[in-house]
């Protein structure tokens, strides 16, 4: 059997508020990789969900007078339409209200009790309810939750401990030995934040609400929301069933695609719960940076979200998707403004994928009624655009390899750009005038192959307009990236295509969006006051 196997994961998200921009990121970054995969011939299996339980869940659905069940269900519609939408190829979706989610996870829960490694204490600390997280006097910052920066309360419960300190030696050699986790740049914070004083064992049970997993053996406790959704990861491949198939074939995970503030809770807890169960952990956590609004996180909980519905409807998927993938560097955290969003619309997708392929297309039309062969004769201006082309395959794997999709899109683009230039270059209007028929064939045949290949290569990242484009270049969408290289195409018989992107009119938009945000803002508004 094939060891080409790859698992991924995005987080599972709170179904809290509305969805936004920052949702879609992980969720994107995540699709473009299982694609990349899935064409490199891997069996993929890209899993992401919602994580529904927890305190801050429960408050919400009864301040909105419902059960927290009606709450959730509403919002995981939601995404589920999100992902649609934006064509996230997901295998399978985990909601922790599946029964086969609860029920794992009491097992998991009752085999760290069996163990030795969870016992019974008390706790008393600092609780920030919106987080979900208890925190120690020193962690807080200005007295507010660290994460948030939001005000905690003082509480005190009957909780079951997971030995966490037990772990603290293995996790910091495997934070610090191996490259579990990446970018490289997080270790520090988490060695420096969590690991430097030692790790404190964990409160995993809570007393104070009711929307939980319960504690078989002791039914007052739920289950710590996050041990509860961290066990996600194995629970969806059927971890404690009778013959658990996908576990066997899929765990450990090849990548947990993760945002940075919870990568504390991935290469911590996550390992160390795993290391208690005998289970092997996974290969890697990537935790990518944030996408700011205004300077800050996007978020839920802080109101300054963008509507990813509003930009899908008007500039469509492909536009979010290379928006997302492309301008965020991969690790960093990157600003959102509709300026730039549009900026980068117009200058990439409209003047370099779209106006290649739309001249292309016309001049193969034009000169030669779309039929166009393969050369035999190449100029030295030629062997050097040929090479570009040849060389996109490997630098592409060597940037997702390094998961970083940013740069392996910026490869792509860049042979654009160079096939722009070479019909700068080559000049086929002048060649079509001077009746050099040959010459005018090559070059726009090796335009055409330029344009396979980069749609090709696209296709992990963009899911919409490279199939136009095949249907325009008259080849079938390919769905594995062995053709990635020139001269694959004997005879084209090519079509016109129409445009791909549209381009946006700044001035106009940005007022437009403007404008809708203020709605937005004051139907939020009005649904809060009532
Ligand atoms: O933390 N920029 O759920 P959550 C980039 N349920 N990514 C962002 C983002 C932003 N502005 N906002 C959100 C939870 N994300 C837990 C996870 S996993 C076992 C449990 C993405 O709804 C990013 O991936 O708060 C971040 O880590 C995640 O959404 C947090 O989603
Ligand atoms: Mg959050």
């Amino acid at each position: 059997m094939s060891d080409k196997k790859y698992y991924i994961t995005t987080p599972i998200y709170y179904p809290s508020g509305k969805w936004h921009l920052g949702h879609c990121y992980t969720t994107v970054c995540c699709d473009a990789i299982a694609r990349y995969k899935r064409m490199k011939g891997f069996d993929v299996f890209f899993l992401t969900g919602t994580d529904e339980h927890g305190q801050k869940i429960e408050k919400k659905a009864e301040a909105k007078g419902c059960t927290p069940k009606q709450f959730v269900d509403e919002l995981v519609a939601d995404i589920q339409k999100l992902w649609g939408l934006l064509d996230i190829s997901y295998n399978k979706f985990i909601r922790t209200t599946d029964e086969y989610h609860e029920k794992a996870v009491q097992k998991i829960f009752n085999k760290l009790y069996e163990k030795g490694d969870i016992y019974k204490g008390k706790y008393s600390g600092k609780y920030c309810t919106p987080c979900e997280s208890f925190w120690t006097e020193s962690q807080l910052v200005n007295g507010k939750c660290p994460d948030c920066g939001r005000d905690v309360v003082d509480a005190e419960e009957e909780s079951y401990f997971f030995r966490l300190s037990k772990y603290q030696d293995k996790i910091k050699e495997l934070l610090t030995t191996t490259d579990f986790l990446q970018p490289q740049s997080r270790v520090n914070e988490m060695v420096n934040n969590f690991l430097k004083d030692g790790l404190n064992d964990l409160a995993v049970s809570r007393t104070s609400f009711k929307w939980g997993v319960p504690v078989t053996f002791d039914n007052k406790h739920i289950v710590y929301v996050w041990v509860d959704a961290l066990s996600n990861y194995i629970t969806a491949l059927g971890y404690a069933d009778e013959n658990p198939e996908l576990f066997n074939k899929f765990w450990p995970a090849d990548l947990h695609m993760v945002g940075k503030e919870i990568v504390r809770f991935h290469t911590i807890i996550w390992p160390a719960l795993l290391m208690a169960l005998d289970v092997p952990l996974p290969k890697k956590v990537y935790g990518h940076g944030w996408l700011l609004f205004g300077g800050d996180k996007m978020s839920k909980s802080k109101g300054n979200v963008v509507d990813p519905y509003i930009l899908s409807a008007r500039y469509g998927v492909d536009a979010i998707r290379y928006y997302l993938l492309r301008e965020i560097p991969f690790g960093s955290d990157g600003n959102y403004t509709n300026e730039e969003f549009i900026t980068r619309i117009n200058q990439d997708l409209v003047n370099d994928m779209g106006n290649l392929a739309k001249r292309t297309l016309a001049m193969s039309k034009q000169y030669f009624d779309g039929k166009v062969t393969k050369p035999t004769e190449f100029t030295e201006i030629d062997d050097t655009f040929i090479a570009n082309i040849n060389a996109l395959d490997k630098k592409v794997e060597d940037w997702m390899d390094k998961i970083n999709v940013t740069k392996a899109l910026e490869c792509i683009f860049e042979v654009i750009g160079s096939a722009n230039k070479y019909i700068d270059l080559n000049k086929p209007w002048e060649l079509n005038k001077n009746g050099e028929k040959a010459r005018l064939n090559a070059v726009i045949y090796n335009l055409l192959e330029a344009i396979r290949v980069t749609s090709t290569a696209l296709l992990p990242f963009l899911t919409s307009s490279p199939k136009k484009i095949f249907a325009s270049l008259g080849v079938c969408v390919p769905d594995t990236l062995d053709s990635l290289v020139y001269g694959q195409v004997n005879a084209y018989a090519t079509t016109e295509i129409e445009v791909l992107f549209p381009r946006i009119d700044m001035k106009k938009e940005l007022a437009e969006l403007e404008k809708l945000a203020e709605e937005l803002a004051k139907e939020e508004e009005k649904n809060h006051m009532g």
